[in-house]
């Protein structure tokens, strides 16, 4: 067994099946299963310490090249063999590959993929930073997903989303930490075409990095950086076995390759590069859009916000598209709104769903008749009453408005007004920490709210217009849509000028 055998993790079934006579009844082969495809998966070795400095694409070729690399293998610091580069070769041929230096490299031909660990990449290209490891994380971070003690989920500028923003400390000079490529999918494309100008062969590049997964123990790698490879395979469309059409099936093939690779790369063996054979069909001739298109967009990331997000998520919009509400998700947070802490065991927290235009405009239209009846009463003018009552827009152009109200029936009794006072209070932060979570669940769903005061100032008029069973006290009333505007940025508030510390 050569040392390319060796290091070699065949993917499937063996072409060759075992011997007939150590099966007891061999079931019928079917068709399919004699063609079953194989891919191997070879670790290189051989490769030099890369650091600062080191011209990767040359180094690789130089080990991928024909004829192996120089005596002793390539040298230290990644300085090129002194024979690149190399005649193109013609396509489909075999490009010979010598041991380099005790090391092992498969014999690189058209249609191979050629697998590297982002460190060595990053290495190469001088992305190291002697910022202390949290700031180094700041500053590749766009947007913090979760964090917990100190594990950060970050988003980096990539679009990737990792523990750490990508930096790492581990195998690299005390004091220093190896950030990601600056562009993973340039590095592969520069890769790439070292291959093909140096050893004349037509081969895929993925860049790769470990990630963890939110509902899985443990890490794979995955594409960080890809050219001439099909990052994803599209099903949707196909039919299975049943005729029944594939609706959500895209495969991350540029993820599986990077997830097979690892299997001989490996952290402790120090095996920066493998060669991926028998997926020629994923290779392509132009370097394709790399593995940026495994990223996905916002729109249709089901679980955009981190925790570290979600309380930011609830901004006060005023303006709507005029998109329906889906009613189910206001279900959804008015039973996030239900689990709000409250005093006595008590459950104070009603809401009140003005889904038809009628509705709406019967509360809106009483409200304003008091809000005028309170401007004339208070010496306004007809004119400044005018001005004033325009005000109020957002409600009358939601498309749904949810009224809170509070019910305070098991609140106790105090025969004196502090206690009585203190008592109300309870029930009504109650009812603030319901609606607040209100709000953060309508964001969570992608709606927009606003929390208006309105119906405070005239509780009978707005119970007696939506008919409310006694008791019921509105408290407000939230207008719901599609946020037709962006939040405003949010004030920066200094946790310190509103916390006394005794
Ligand atoms: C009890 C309460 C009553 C409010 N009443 C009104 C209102 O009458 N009109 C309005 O435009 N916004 C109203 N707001 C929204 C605040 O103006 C808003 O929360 C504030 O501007 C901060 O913005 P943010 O919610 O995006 O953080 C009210 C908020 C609360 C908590």
């Amino acid at each position: 067994m050569t040392p390319e055998d060796a290091a070699s993790v065949p993917s499937t079934a063996p072409e060759t099946p075992p011997a007939a006579a150590a099966r007891p009844a061999a079931p019928a082969i079917p068709p399919a299963a004699l063609t079953a495809p194989v891919i191997t998966v070879t670790a290189v070795t051989g490769l030099p310490e890369i650091g600062p400095g080191s011209d990767l694409p040359a180094l690789l070729a130089s080990v991928l090249a024909p004829g192996g690399p120089p005596p002793g293998g390539a040298p230290p610091g990644g300085t090129p063999s002194p024979r690149a580069p190399l005649a193109p070769r013609s396509a489909g041929e075999t490009v010979p590959l010598d041991a380099a230096g005790g090391g092992s490299a498969p014999s690189l031909r058209d249609g191979d993929i050629v697998v590297v660990t982002s460190k060595v990449v990053s290495k190469a290209e001088g992305r190291i930073s002697a910022l202390p490891r949290e700031q180094a994380i700041e500053a590749e971070t766009v947007r913090v997903v979760a964090s917990r003690g100190d594990t950060t989920i970050a988003q980096t500028r990539h679009g990737l989303v990792l523990a750490a923003a990508g930096v790492d400390a581990s195998n690299t000079a005390p004091g220093t930490v190896v950030l990601l490529p600056e562009d993973p999918d340039e590095s592969a494309r520069r890769l790439r075409k070292a291959l093909r100008d140096r050893a004349g062969v037509t081969v895929g590049v993925v860049i790769t990095d470990t990630m963890g997964r939110p509902w899985r123990a443990g890490q794979t790698d995955a594409a960080i950086g890809a050219a001439g490879v099909v990052p994803a395979r599209d099903h949707r469309g196909e039919t299975d076995s049943f005729g029944n059409t594939l609706e959500v099936t895209v495969a991350a093939v540029a993820d599986e390759i990077a997830a097979a690779a690892d299997l001989v790369k490996g952290k402790t063996r120090q095996i920066p590069v493998a060669v991926v054979r028998g997926l020629a069909e994923f290779v392509t001739d132009g370097d394709g859009p790399g593995a940026r298109a495994l990223i996905r967009p916002a729109g249709e990331d089901m679980f955009r916000l981190g925790s570290a997000d979600v309380p930011l998520a609830r901004r006060t919009i005023r303006s709507f598209t005029g998109q329906p509400v889906d009613a189910g998700a206001v279900r959804r947070a008015i039973a996030t709104a239900l689990t709000a802490p409250a005093p006595h065991h008590s459950e104070p927290w009603r809401f009140v769903i003005l889904s038809s235009p009628a509705a709406r405009s019967a509360l809106l239209d009483a409200m304003l008749q008091a809000w005028i009846a309170d401007l004339r009463r208070g010496g306004f003018t007809e004119e400044q009453i005018a001005r004033r009552t325009r005000r109020g827009e957002a409600l009358r152009k939601a498309p749904l408005i949810v009224v809170p109200c509070l019910e305070t029936s098991a609140a106790h009794s105090y025969p004196d007004e502090r206690r009585s006072r203190a008592e109300r209070d309870m029930f009504v932060v109650s009812m603030g920490a319901a609606v607040q979570n209100l709000l953060i669940a309508l964001a969570v769903e992608g709606l927009g709210s606003a929390w208006i005061s309105s119906t405070l100032f005239c509780q009978d008029v707005a119970a007696r217009a939506m008919d409310l069973p006694a008791g019921w006290q509105p408290m407000g009333a939230i207008a719901v849509g599609h946020p037709a505007e962006s939040p405003r940025p949010r004030p920066g508030r200094e946790v310190k000028e509103f916390t006394l510390v005794r």
